[in-house]
C-alpha cells in the first residue's frame, strides 16, 4: 500500500508541477454539445485534448464541421441547422431575455424532435453503453438527457455556476447574495433581494415545469416512451465542472461534486507572427489598444453608426489599434490594423497591449484577468450585461452601453483605463490570485473527469439532498410539526386554565363571567 499513500502525497502536494499518475487504462468518453455557440466548444476543448493526450478516446457530438488533428478525437457532426449561429445578428435580434427564452423554447422543441432520427446520432445512442463516461454541456442540453439513462454522467457549465442546476446536485444556493445567472441584482438593498429571489423561483419554473422542459418532454416521450421523465435522469449527475473560479467570480458555497476550473483555455502568450510583434512594439511608449467583440458578435453585424464613432475615436488617440473584425474596411486611419482572426492569448500578454475593449463575453474576461490587461467592455446579451458590472465592480476596467456611445465617450472611457493605474493594478492582482493554484484548472478537470469513471459514477459525492423533496429540502415538514405543537400546547394550557379557574372558583364564577 505505499504507492497508495505515495500517490495521496503526490495529489496533496501538488504545487503546480505536480503530475496526475498515467491512467490505469484508456477510457471512452462521449461528450455531448449539439447546441451551444463556439465559445462552448471552446470551454471543452482543453479538457477532450488533455483527456486524448492521456490516450483516452473521445467521441464529440457537435455542431461544427471541425476535425481535430488528433487521432484520439473524433467529432461528429450532427449537422441540423436549428441553431444558425453564423447568421445571428444580436444587434437586431431580440435583445430581451424573454424573447430569447421563446426562440429557445422553439429551437429545443426542434432539436428534441429532430436530433434522434439524425442516423449517426442514432448510432451514437445505440453503443452510448459502450462509453465509460458521458460529458454533457450543460446549458440547454436537457433534451440529450436519454442519452445518460442508466449511464455514469457529468456536466460541464459554460457559465460558470448555475443556480439552477446546483439545485438539482442538492445546493440551493441563497437568493440573499448569488445572482440569479444572467440577471443583475443589487443584493445589499432588500429590493433587490427580492428581485433576485423572485427571479430565482420564477426563471426555474417557467423553464423547467412550465415552458420548455415541458415542451422538450412531449418531443422526447414520442422517441422514448419508456424512459423515466427528463428531470428524473439529471437527478443521477454525478459531478459537475464549473467554467468559474472563486478568485475572478462570487465565492459561493460548493458540493464536492461541484468543482471549479474556470479558465482552463488560459494560457501563457506564445511569440506572435512577426508582422503582429513589429506592429504593437512599433506603437512605441503610447502602446496598443486591442479590439475585439468576440465570436458571435461580427464585424458586418455592427451597425455602421457605431463603427465610425469608433473609427473617429481611434484617429484621435496616439496609440495604435489591433481591430478583428471580418471585413476590409476603406480609409480607415493609420493608427488601425484590421484582421479577421487576431491569436487573442498571445496579443494580450503582450505588455505593450495596454487596454482591451471586449464584448465581455466570459472567456474573454478569464483571459484578460488571466493576462492581467484592463478593459472596456460593450455588453450586448446572455451574460455580457452581468459581467460587465462585474468588471465596474472590481475595478478591473468600465463598461459602456451601446445607446450612450459617443466619439467623446470613447476616447475620454480609454483614456481614463489607460492613465489611471488602479485599474492595471486590480487586474494584477485578480490575475495573482487567479493563477495561486494548486494544479491548473485542466489537471483538475482531468482528475474529477477519471475520478467519476474509476469509481463508477462516484456516488459517494452525491448529496443527501438529493433524494429530499422540496418540502423536506424547505424544512417545511418539520415547521408545520413545530406548529402542530405549538397550537397543541396552547389548546392544552387553555383546557388546563379553564379546569384550574372552575376549581378554584366554581362553575358559577365562569359562567357569571360569560354572561
Ligand atoms: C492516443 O491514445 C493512445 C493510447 O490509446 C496514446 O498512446 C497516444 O499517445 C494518443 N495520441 C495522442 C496524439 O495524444
Ligand atoms: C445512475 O448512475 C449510475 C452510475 O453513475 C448508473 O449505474 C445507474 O444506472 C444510473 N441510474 C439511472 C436511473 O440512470
Amino acid at each position: 500500500m505505499k504507492w497508495l499513500s505515495a500517490l495521496f502525497l503526490l495529489m496533496l502536494t501538488g504545487t503546480g508541477g505536480a503530475e496526475l499518475l498515467p491512467p490505469a487504462r484508456s477510457y471512452k468518453i462521449l461528450m455531448l454539445l449539439p447546441i451551444g455557440s463556439k465559445s462552448h466548444r471552446n470551454v471543452f476543448m482543453p479538457l477532450v485534448e488533455a483527456l486524448a493526450e492521456r490516450g483516452h478516446k473521445v467521441d464529440m457530438l457537435t455542431s461544427y464541421d471541425i476535425q481535430h488533428p488528433n487521432p484520439n478525437i473524433t467529432e461528429i457532426r450532427h449537422g441540423l441547422p436549428h441553431f444558425p449561429r453564423a447568421s445571428i445578428n444580436m444587434f437586431n435580434d431580440a435583445n430581451t431575455a424573454f424573447g430569447i427564452v421563446l426562440t429557445f423554447k422553439d429551437q429545443l422543441t426542434k432539436m428534441a424532435r429532430d436530433i434522434y432520427r439524425v442516423p449517426q446520432v442514432k448510432e451514437l445512442y445505440r453503443k452510448r453503453k459502450e462509453y465509460d463516461l458521458i460529458v454533457l454541456n450543460q446549458h440547454y442540453n436537457e433534451f440529450m438527457y436519454p442519452f445518460v439513462h442508466e449511464m455514469p454522467f457529468i456536466t460541464i457549465t459554460t457559465p460558470g455556476m448555475d443556480p439552477r442546476q446546483s439545485a438539482a446536485l442538492g445546493n440551493v444556493p441563497s437568493p440573499a447574495y448569488v445572482p440569479t445567472l444572467f440577471y443583475e441584482a443589487n443584493c445589499e438593498h432588500v429590493l433587490g433581494r427580492l428581485a433576485n429571489a423572485i427571479a430565482g423561483i420564477v426563471k426555474p419554473f417557467y423553464w423547467r415545469n412550465w415552458e420548455v422542459i415541458p415542451a422538450v418532454q412531449k418531443e422526447i416521450n414520442i422517441h422514448f416512451p419508456d424512459l423515466p421523465p427528463l428531470l428524473d435522469l439529471e437527478r443521477n449527475l454525478s459531478l459537475v465542472l464549473l467554467n468559474s473560479h472563486f478568485s475572478t467570480d462570487l465565492t459561493v458555497p460548493l458540493l464536492p461534486s461541484q468543482v471549479e476550473v474556470g479558465g482552463m483555455h488560459c494560457r501563457p502568450a506564445k511569440p506572435l507572427p512577426e508582422d503582429l510583434r513589429s506592429w504593437i512594439e512599433g506603437a512605441g511608449s503610447a502602446g496598443v489598444i486591442y479590439f475585439s467583440l468576440g465570436s458571435i458578435t461580427r464585424g458586418n453585424t455592427l451597425p455602421t453608426k457605431y463603427r465610425n464613432m469608433f473609427i473617429e475615436a481611434f484617429s484621435k488617440l496616439n496609440q495604435r489599434i489591433l481591430w478583428k473584425f471580418e471585413t476590409d474596411l476603406e480609409g480607415i486611419p493609420e493608427n488601425i490594423m484590421i484582421s479577421p482572426w487576431l491569436p487573442q492569448q498571445d496579443i494580450l500578454g503582450h505588455p505593450n497591449v495596454r487596454v482591451f475593449i471586449s464584448h465581455g463575453g466570459r472567456l474573454s474576461l478569464q483571459e484578460t484577468l488571466y493576462h492581467g490587461t484592463p478593459m472596456v467592455t460593450l455588453p450586448l446579451f446572455g451574460d455580457q450585461p452581468t459581467n460587465g458590472a462585474r468588471v465596474v465592480a472590481n475595478g478591473w476596467g468600465l463598461s459602456l452601453k451601446y445607446e450612450d456611445l459617443s466619439v467623446d465617450l470613447i476616447i475620454s472611457s480609454l483614456e481614463e483605463v489607460m492613465k489611471n493605474t488602479k485599474y492595471v493594478e486590480n487586474v494584477v492582482k485578480t490575475s495573482r490570485l487567479y493563477r495561486d493554484q494548486v494544479t491548473s484548472p485542466v489537471e483538475q478537470a482531468v482528475f474529477w473527469t477519471e475520478y467519476v469513471i474509476r469509481h463508477r459514477g462516484a456516488p459517494k459525492l452525491r448529496s443527501p439532498a438529493v433524494s429530499l423533496s422540496w418540502v423536506q429540502l424547505l424544512l417545511l415538514d418539520v415547521l408545520a410539526l413545530f406548529l402542530l405543537v405549538i397550537i397543541l400546547s396552547l389548546l392544552i394550557l387553555w383546557w388546563i386554565f379553564k379546569k384550574v379557574l372552575s376549581a378554584a372558583f366554581g362553575e358559577k364564577y365562569l359562567k357569571k363571567k360569560s354572561e
